[in-house]
């Protein structure tokens, strides 16, 4: 199959588009989500990550024993994780012109899972 058409001109074409659709952000034309409800519940997953990253702290910082050190250092690498899912969360909320809420109160409430909470509530 043969196109007559220089590849340049289609390339050209496809930066125009590109950096047009750059403008308009992360949300496009086919962004079909509605936004309000997409930050909120971004928001949710946020408070879940953000508990994650303390529960596991905790279990860090508690880990103790002759053996304890590679089970602390697994911890504190599942806590790095969960920070990197919680910044991840928080740009694309941004990104969707919302606002990450990072204010502790009512954090356990937003929090998605309630196994999470409970399991947070249990490691006072
Ligand atoms: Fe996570």
């Amino acid at each position: 199959m043969t196109n007559n058409r220089p590849f340049l001109s289609d390339i050209e074409e496809l930066r125009r588009r590109a950096r047009q659709d750059m403008n308009r952000g992360a949300i496009t034309a086919s962004y079909a989500l509605d936004l309000t409800q997409a930050v909120d519940i971004l928001n949710k997953v946020l408070a879940s990550e953000l508990v994650c990253v303390l529960r596991y702290k905790r279990h860090f910082y508690m880990s103790q024993g002759l053996h304890a050190e590679p089970i602390a250092q697994e911890f504190l690498q599942h806590a790095n994780d969960e920070q990197l899912h919680a910044d991840q969360v928080a740009v694309r909320i941004t990104q969707l012109g919302g606002a990450p809420n990072f204010d502790p109160a009512g954090m356990l409430e937003r929090a998605a899972s309630p196994s999470t909470a409970r399991a947070t509530r249990s490691l006072r």
